[in-house]
């Protein structure tokens, strides 16, 4: 038996899958749905501006969520949209309940989330403990206080090294480049303490070791679950809690004088994964738990292997974690299929499901990055001058089959605003336009991740391609982007969009969220081959065709025209045994 979801596909009926008429309903239903959603990530600054000021806004995105319920995802992900001096984009908070007048008010967010309940989506919003902005005014008010205060407990401030403190006070690097350190002015106009960022500057560490940091928290948590919000994105969760006395890092990598940390290292970092975050996240578990309903923590921790990261999602800790190990594995056969055993045996040892994700706001785009051999690492960017540009064609058709393929694990997938256009990263930004502080704290000489938070297109022919009314737009949109706006794409057959609203249709079918993986053998080492459930999923990563197996094929990413499955194409078949 089957019966309709709320957006229209065709369901198998069981007690997870209930009629939804009124959508709104799935609030307060216990089903653990994030064990299988989809998740959309949106960056506000860059879905759709209602304004006209050229920077994406609240009333935007709730206009446009209809194409989002459409395309057949289960719940949106906001970035931050939190008062802020916006110096990295709003990962810089200085009040995290309220709205900045950028993006709108909080009764523009009550809107969008009602509108998103209403079509079914359930909504994240961005949590960004490890840091504020140095505009909030807990620190303003630790810099009036001075050394010793109370106030300043709520950062690290610490006094420098040398005679006159004039030394940062251990070696930590920011990963944005340069020290992680920033000096501090006295009233009277000398030199004083130093305080912690390990981002930018205007981005000071909270010390987590201080029970109203974390009672500051707890509310700010409870503020946004009364406002109905279906959980949290948290920002940098490995990396809020120091190790004790803020040793020195003896990484040979600083030690060679390299100029940056970055958000992942393979070796013990004193800032980076120390045991003491756990107990915090078990505490915002049970605050989740005070309120009704089915509520997620999900964690932007980039921490190897993923036998430790499972220790963030422990079934006392947060529901999810990012898998970016995944998104960092090269398309090759032998490594895919690696990644994707130890990620189902790492989660599924605590029992949490895998989370799958490709891109976001901070790496290069998959439909770029899949076409360079090798990309450069994480943060780094591509611009003007770099030396390796993708290859735009090999990358898209690279991209669109592992999304397909990614699409079919059972877990839970993140998308990020844009791929379901085939999105290519934007590499030739003018560095006037750029406006990550990677590139300004690298002097230019890393690009940083502007290319992938261009405004998307809406529209072929519109100004701005639909973005923004005016046309405005606060990173340059390229002139050739009219194929890749959504209306381009909308019902024409083949289609970057056609194949992930296919796809993300035919995952709810055949319920392949919750499913259950077997590898099939006799394809060779280049081609990914798996059933889950009915579906048989062959993904050839190679350039070799491989004959395919007789039956109807449910997605490609390519078109299929003989028995034969061309190199860089992902099928999905109806399986027969
Ligand atoms: C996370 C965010 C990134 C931000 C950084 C500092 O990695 O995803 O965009 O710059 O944290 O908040």
């Amino acid at each position: 038996m089957t019966i309709e979801s709320a957006q229209g596909s065709s369901l198998p009926a069981d007690e997870n899958t209930l009629p939804l008429t009124a959508t709104s309903q799935i609030i307060g239903r216990n089903t653990e749905w994030w064990r299988s959603a989809v998740i959309y990530q949106i960056y506000p600054r860059s879905f759709a501006d209602s304004d006209g000021d050229g920077i994406g806004d609240l009333a935007g995105i709730a206009q446009r969520l209809p194409s989002l319920a459409k395309l057949g995802i289960d719940a949106i992900w906001l970035s931050p949209f939190f008062t802020s001096p916006q110096n990295d984009a709003g990962y810089d908070v200085a009040d995290y309940c309220d709205v900045d007048p950028l993006f709108g008010t909080l009764d523009d967010f009550d809107r969008l989330e009602k509108e998103a309940h209403r079509l079914g989506l359930r909504v994240i919003v961005d949590l960004v403990p490890n840091h504020t902005s140095t505009d909030h005014k807990w620190f303003t008010e630790a810099l009036e206080a001075g050394p010793g205060s109370p106030e300043r407990a709520r950062y690290l401030f610490r006094d420098g090294q040398g005679a006159n403190g004039e030394f940062p006070p251990n070696n930590w690097q920011s990963v944005f480049g340069g020290a992680a350190w920033s000096r501090t002015t006295n009233p009277d106009g000398r030199p004083g303490q130093w305080y912690l960022h390990l981002f930018d500057s205007s981005q000071p560490d909270l010390d987590w070791t201080n029970p109203w940091v974390h009672e500051q928290f707890r509310e700010i948590l409870r503020f946004w679950l009364r406002r109905g919000v279906d959980g949290f994105r948290v920002d940098v969760a490995h990396g809020l809690v120091k190790a004790a006395g803020l040793p020195d890092f003896f990484a040979p990598a600083v030690e060679e004088g390299a100029s940056t940390a970055s958000m992942s290292q393979p070796v013990d970092v004193p800032y980076w994964a120390q045991p003491g975050v756990h107990e915090i996240y078990r505490d915002w578990h049970r605050v989740l738990e005070e309120f009704e309903g089915d509520r997620v923590l999900c964690a932007e921790a980039w921490v190897e292997p993923l036998s430790k990261l499972a220790n963030w999602v422990r079934p006392d800790e947060m529901q999810q974690a990012f898998n970016f190990s995944y998104l960092e594995t090269p398309w090759s056969g032998p490594e895919i299929r690696a990644i994707v055993d130890e990620s189902i045996a790492a989660f599924g040892s605590v029992g949490a499901p895998s989370t799958w994700v490709l891109s976001n706001h901070d790496v290069i785009r998959h439909a770029s990055r899949l076409g360079m051999n090798p990309p450069p690492p994480q943060g780094s960017g591509i611009g003007p001058k770099s030396e390796h540009r993708p290859d735009e064609a090999v990358g898209l058709r690279r991209a669109r089959a592992a999304s397909l393929m990614m699409l079919a694990l059972p877990g839970s997938g993140y998308v990020y605003q844009g791929e379901e256009l085939g999105l290519p990263e934007v590499i030739d930004l003018p560095d006037k336009a750029r406006q990550d502080p990677t590139f300004f704290r690298h002097h230019g000489e890393k690009y940083g991740r502007d290319g992938c938070r261009v405004p998307i297109p809406w529209e072929s022919d519109a100004p701005g391609y639909g973005f923004s009314p005016t046309g405005e737009s606060w990173l340059p949109q390229p002139t050739d982007w009219q194929d890749y706006a959504r209306d381009s794409q909308d019902g024409v057959p083949g289609s970057t969009l056609e194949l992930y609203t296919l796809a993300l249709r035919t995952r709810a079918s055949y319920n392949l969220g919750l499913g259950t993986l077997e590898w099939v053998d006799g394809y060779g080492d280049d081609v990914v081959a798996f059933t889950n459930g009915d579906v048989t999923v062959l993904a050839n990563t190679g350039t070799i065709a491989v004959e395919l197996p007789l039956g109807e094929i449910l997605a490609a990413s390519e078109d299929i025209t003989e028995a034969a499955l061309p190199g860089d194409t992902t099928v999905w078949m109806l399986r027969r045994d």
